[in-house]
């Protein structure tokens, strides 16, 4: 934090303030460029054909029937097709690595690792005739048996070491023991299914060579990942690839890592020589993009009659793919939530022939917070006690685990607040008790938990003559308001107009920015933002005190305000544009470029005691029709503790985002899938239900807007938080309703009646 930007950065002219996106009336007005829409000359178009089993081995293709379609350029399979390099290994402190979503060389072998796996490629002068020839493309098999039932197959326990960013074990005290002694217990199995993704933007990708270096136009939410994964499975050098992503049609996790889709039209952009868009249909993605783990929990919550936690017994089954995923800390939310003497987290996962699973909006957080906060609820209605109460009896003042202090927390403050606003005292004590005509009415609450990760980001600042700034980071915008808030930011730290700053973002050319997942990249360029603009400041007044008749003369920054586009002490002042002027200079340039190595070695570090946690209380009222089960979100409320708060409308579009999310979660969404032959049943958004806006009630988000103090500006990510509780407050409000406790999402109403 800067000198001139007091309290967390919340007294700034902008910071704090709901400005609009600056880049909405490009999005608006049908400017905006997408990943697909980009044309080249001699453009071609290619189209996935997908295996039909889950495990085997590919006998023979029959590709005439393709090749004879007019238009056809070329159909590859693992006959023709130029090898790819293996996509190597991940390591927590190669960032890139993270980019790694399947292990599957495509086209490079006749092995089939799950039932959707690209098996061929098939390249045309139209995208209708290469989807036409696509469909044209058969194969025999050899069958090999395949594990596709999460239900049935038996998992093992996650070594508490060796995984990346798995930390989901603890054992304090004898929580076992505990439970068997404690007046009140509950101990309940929960279910999820498995869920995928559906950005409003189908995966797409447009790869054109130019010899051996690469230009791919991609939606992603890594662009750094998909340049270091294209290098080293082309086998071309990281600078040689250059990835355009200036607008993203959302991402959610499913944008994270660059699919098959993306890898095989650079390598049918390669094998034809020409220009290459890929564009997956909305089936495509479902066969090719890895979405949420299926899962199991089992939530054990003992208490005594004072209400007090005497042991908390939580343990999960998640699921990965044999070529890939990673498995889900789905118990973490258990670390941080409830004070208990007495802790036992373990988790377990097994490994199934489908497509790897992958991040999806607050991974383990999303699920686990939907068995701990079921229970709780649960354990109130058995002790007869209100839910909140219960939850504040056992606020932890430090890590209930790590026995850390919490530099921050305020989840009290946040149900206080939200309780009074929601109209908490209105809710009737007994269940089925609310009733308004034919509708059962119930209220639930839940509390939302996200960790907060910050990695950093390289940044240059350039301060031109005529008193605009460009700021260059290669950070991404999928719709959250990324550029916006660090628009504002700059504004704010060099005391110039909104309307001076320009932002550049989108493009690996830029300095290497944070990728846009696990909530981290507004914290991570924030970091970075601030420290090129102090320096920016720092050569300025530098440059300034040169010229011989200098007010700034024996001035330090500290002292300094930064305001009116300029420098000032007291009333004496000069304007950047004076100053540049007087110097004779064109622009003052700086950059920022931490050390990245040291960087997430520290954050892989942070991660296993929990730094920093977003946390918020999440309030809902449902209505349940009483003759047919169906459930109805009426009203919903949620305040969150997030930090510092920097644009009220991104922010609480992202949390608002988050919400819908989670209520598809609860109520509508889950991928089927046969158990026979492994196939998603319903890849189509005519039959996986995400909310619309006829599900979707008013959402009331409300912050507390307190600076973390450990954060730069005091602010906490805020992308993931919104969805968490979310499945467990409507379960309860179902609770309160009708009095059935549904323990296995979604809730659809042959569960309520
Ligand atoms: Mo998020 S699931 O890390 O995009």
């Amino acid at each position: 934090m800067t000198q001139d930007s007091p309290a967390g950065g919340t007294n700034g002219k902008y910071v704090g303030r709901p400005i609009a996106r600056i880049d909405g009336p490009a999005k608006t007005s049908g400017q905006a460029r997408f990943a697909a829409e980009y044309s080249y000359p001699d453009l071609a178009y290619a189209a996935l054909v997908y295996s039909t089993i889950a495990r085997g081995r590919i006998l023979s293709m029959e590709t005439a029937a393709a090749k004879a379609v007019d238009g056809v350029v070329a159909v590859l399979t693992h006959e023709n097709a130029p090898p790819m390099k293996p996509a190597g290994k991940l390591s927590p402190f190669d960032v890139s690595s993270i980019a790694i979503s399947t292990s599957v060389n495509y086209l490079a072998t006749d092995e089939v690792h799950w039932n959707g796996q690209p098996i061929a490629v098939v390249v045309a002068e139209t995208h209708e005739a290469a989807q036409y020839a696509a469909s044209l493309v058969t194969a025999t098999y050899q069958h090999w048996h395949a594990k596709v039932d999460f239900a049935s197959e038996v998992p093992n326990a996650i070594p508490d070491k060796g995984i990346p960013f798995m930390t989901g074990k603890a054992d304090k005290g004898d929580a076992m023991a505990a439970l068997a002694t404690s007046p009140f217990t509950v101990d309940l199995e929960f279910s999820t299914p498995q869920y995928n993704h559906n950005a409003l933007e189908p995966h797409a990708t447009t790869a054109v060579w130019d010899g051996d270096k690469l230009t791919v136009h991609e939606g992603t939410q890594s662009l750094t990942g998909v340049q270091g994964q294209l290098a080293k499975r082309f086998g071309i050098p990281k600078d040689n690839v250059r990835v355009l992503s200036p607008f993203v049609g959302g991402g959610f996790g499913g944008k994270a890592r660059p699919w098959a889709g993306t890898l095989l039209a650079v390598l049918a952009a390669r094998a034809t020589g020409r220009p290459v868009r890929l564009t997956l249909t909305r089936e495509g993605v479902y066969h090719t993009v890895g979405g949420r783990t299926a899962s199991t929990q089992r939530v054990a919550l003992g208490a005594g009659t004072d209400g007090q936690l005497a042991s908390i017994v939580h343990t999960s089954v998640s699921r990965t793919g044999y070529v890939g995923g990673m498995p889900e800390r789905i118990t973490e939310v258990s670390h941080e939530t409830y004070a208990a003497p007495n802790i036992y987290l373990q988790q377990s996962s097994m490994k199934l022939d489908l497509v790897s699973n992958t991040f999806m909006r607050a991974p383990g957080e999303a699920i686990g917070s939907f068995g701990l906060e079921s229970a709780i609820d649960e354990l109130a209605w058995d002790m007869g006690m209100d839910p909140i109460q219960l939850r504040m009896a056992n606020e932890p003042d430090r890590g209930p685990v790590s026995g850390k202090v919490f530099a921050h927390r305020h989840l009290r403050e946040a149900y206080a607040v939200g309780a009074e606003r929601f109209g908490w005292d209105q809710r009737e004590l007994r269940a089925g008790a609310m009733r308004d005509g034919r509708w059962l009415v119930g209220m639930g609450v839940a509390t939302a938990h996200h960790t907060a990760m910050q990695l950093t980001s390289s940044v240059t600042v350039r301060l031109n003559a005529d008193g605009t700034v460009v700021v260059r980071c290669a950070m991404q915008e999928m719709g959250m308001g990324a550029p916006t808030v660090q628009t504002q930011i700059v504004a704010d730290e060099l005391g110039v107009p909104l309307e001076a700053v320009r932002v550049e973002y989108g493009d690996t050319d830029l300095p290497w920015g944070a990728p846009a997942f696990g909530s981290v990249q507004t914290a991570s360029v924030t970091a970075a933002v601030l420290a090129a603009c102090t320096k920016l400041k720092q050569s300025v007044l530098t440059l300034a005190r040169k010229q011989p008749a200098s007010p700034f003369k024996g001035r330090k920054l500290p002292e300094l305000d930064t305001r009116d586009a300029g420098l000032f002490f007291g009333t004496r002042g000069q304007s950047y544009v004076e100053i540049l002027n007087a110097a004779g200079r064109n622009h003052v340039e700086v950059a920022y470029k931490p050390n990245m190595p040291a960087f997430l070695a520290r954050t892989v570090r942070d991660v296993g005691w929990r730094p920093k946690a977003a946390t918020g209380a999440q309030f809902c009222e449902v209505r349940v029709d009483a003759d047919t089960g169906e459930v109805r979100v009426s009203r919903w409320l949620g305040v969150f503790d997030v930090g510092t708060v920097i644009n009220a409308r991104t922010a609480e579009s992202q949390l608002r985002g988050g919400i819908i999310m989670g209520i598809g979660m609860a109520l509508t969404e889950r991928t089927l899938i046969d158990h026979r032959s492994g196939r998603i049943i319903n890849p189509s958004l005519s039959e996986y239900h995400i909310p619309v806006h006829a599900d979707v009630p008013h959402i009331d988000v409300q912050y507390l807007n307190k600076p973390e103090p450990n954060s730069p500006l005091g602010l906490l990510g805020l992308g993931e938080i919104g969805i968490t509780g979310v499945p467990a407050a409507i379960a309860n409000a179902v609770r309160h309703a009708t009095g059935k406790r549904v323990l296995d999402l979604p809730i659809t109403l042959d569960k309520v009646l």
